[in-house]
């Protein structure tokens, strides 16, 4: 049994690839210090759902804590290392930038030392489509130069990038990059637009639009963007002098056995359209309040996600209707509101997340004291 140690589990999105291995037979050591930047509840519930499999287990402490983290990698032995815990979000780095450097930063660092340690097989980390900052040629390549960050969470996810390269080169550790596309799904974050926009609409207030709805995003389904991830895995970056054949339009370094990959849609969806999808599935209009460009924010994203498909023979494909779909029945299912829309005829649980064998979300359900956001 393979084991693979991931950080973040408690996350949007370390739930979910958690979640994803232990469903293909891996053992998954998390590792998440359930920070407060959004709902704990929500998190503590991630994990809880996870524990109920026999091969899960979890360690809820800091990454800036390197002595537990480092006790907890040398007790794990991990073949692969997913490297998901971060300080997350645009926004709040205008707001509260030291976060960033201690989690990202520092966090980062210390992984990065303990995947030197433990001589990890490959490391695989997150970075995101931020990095592309200011570049205006799209879609986004691998290839295209990154020196544009608009916001110290992109310039620390930038950093990582470079900070993983070179332990790579130094301690030839493959390393995958992810450049993530906007993700969304159901156990969303309360954070970003789609949960916002969806808890505003069902409560009838008014949502922000920035960029006077001027604004495009690649979004990423949560369960293809975790496919990707779980694909990856299994293709180490070679090491620079055990390379044959050259895939076509790889962002593999020529001085260590790295790459980076995008993972998203490959579809810019215009913001108001976003917002019209979410309207039908929640079966009503959502009063919009328009506001100019918020500081840091970028107009577009729009990922070629055509490496990640070579690499593995596998593309993101799932429609942004079907996803917000999916998301809003999630919603209304875990706050125990009811919508108006096409969701409103909700299904049975396990098309909500195919969740069980593994967690039975209404047991889970009761124990849940907070209202919707
Ligand atoms: N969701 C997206 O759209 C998106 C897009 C691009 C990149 N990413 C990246 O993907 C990764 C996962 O994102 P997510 O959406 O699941 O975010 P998330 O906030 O839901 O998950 C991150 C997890 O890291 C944990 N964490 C934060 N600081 C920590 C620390 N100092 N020590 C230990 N744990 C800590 C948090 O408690 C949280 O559970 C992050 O690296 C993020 O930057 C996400």
């Amino acid at each position: 049994m393979r084991t693979a140690f991931v950080t973040g589990s408690a996350g949007f999105i370390g739930f979910h690839l958690s979640k994803l291995l232990l469903e293909e037979g891996f053992r998954v050591v998390g590792y998440d210090a359930l920070t407060d930047y959004y709902d704990p509840a929500l998190k503590r519930r991630r994990h809880a759902m996870l524990r109920q499999h026999p091969h899960f287990s979890a360690h809820e402490a800091r990454l800036e804590d390197m002595e537990t983290l480092a006790a907890a990698c040398r007790e794990a032995r991990p073949d692969v290392i997913v490297h998901l815990a971060a300080q997350a979000g645009v926004r709040y780095s205008l707001e509260n930038p030291r976060a960033y450097v201690d989690t990202n930063l520092v966090g980062a660092f210390n992984m990065l030392e303990c995947a030197r340690e433990l001589g990890i097989g490959h490391l695989l980390m997150a970075s995101t489509s931020s990095v592309y900052g200011a570049n205006e040629i799209m879609p986004f390549d691998e290839r295209q130069k990154v020196d544009t960050q608009l916001t110290l969470y992109a310039a620390t996810k930038k950093a990582n990038e470079s900070m993983a390269h070179s332990y790579a080169h130094i301690w030839k550790i493959p390393t995958t990059m992810f450049r993530f596309f906007t993700v969304y799904g159901p156990w969303g974050r309360p954070d970003m637009a789609l949960f916002k926009f969806v808890a505003a609409g069902l409560e009838g207030r008014p949502i922000e639009v920035y960029n006077h709805g001027q604004m495009a995003r690649d979004f990423t389904y949560v369960t293809d963007l975790v496919r990707g991830i779980r694909l990856l895995i299994d293709v180490p970056p070679p090491q620079v002098d055990g390379r044959r054949e050259a895939i076509e339009g790889d962002s593999l370094s020529a001085a260590a056995p790295y790459r980076v990959v995008n993972i998203g849609n490959s579809e810019s969806v215009p913001l108001l359209e976003f917002i019209d999808r979410i309207e039908e599935e929640i079966g009503r209009p959502i009063e919009r309040t328009y506001l100019g460009m918020q500081k840091g924010d970028v107009p577009a994203t729009w990922a070629d996600a055509s490496l990640l498909e070579r690499l593995t023979g596998y593309r993101p494909n799932t429609p942004v209707r079907q996803g917000i779909r999916e998301f809003v029945r999630w919603y209304c299912d875990y706050y125990g509101v009811k919508s108006a829309g096409p969701g409103k005829n909700r299904p049975g649980r396990e098309k909500v997340m195919a969740m069980p064998p593994m967690a039975d979300i209404s047991a889970l359900r009761s124990t849940q004291p907070e209202a919707a956001p």
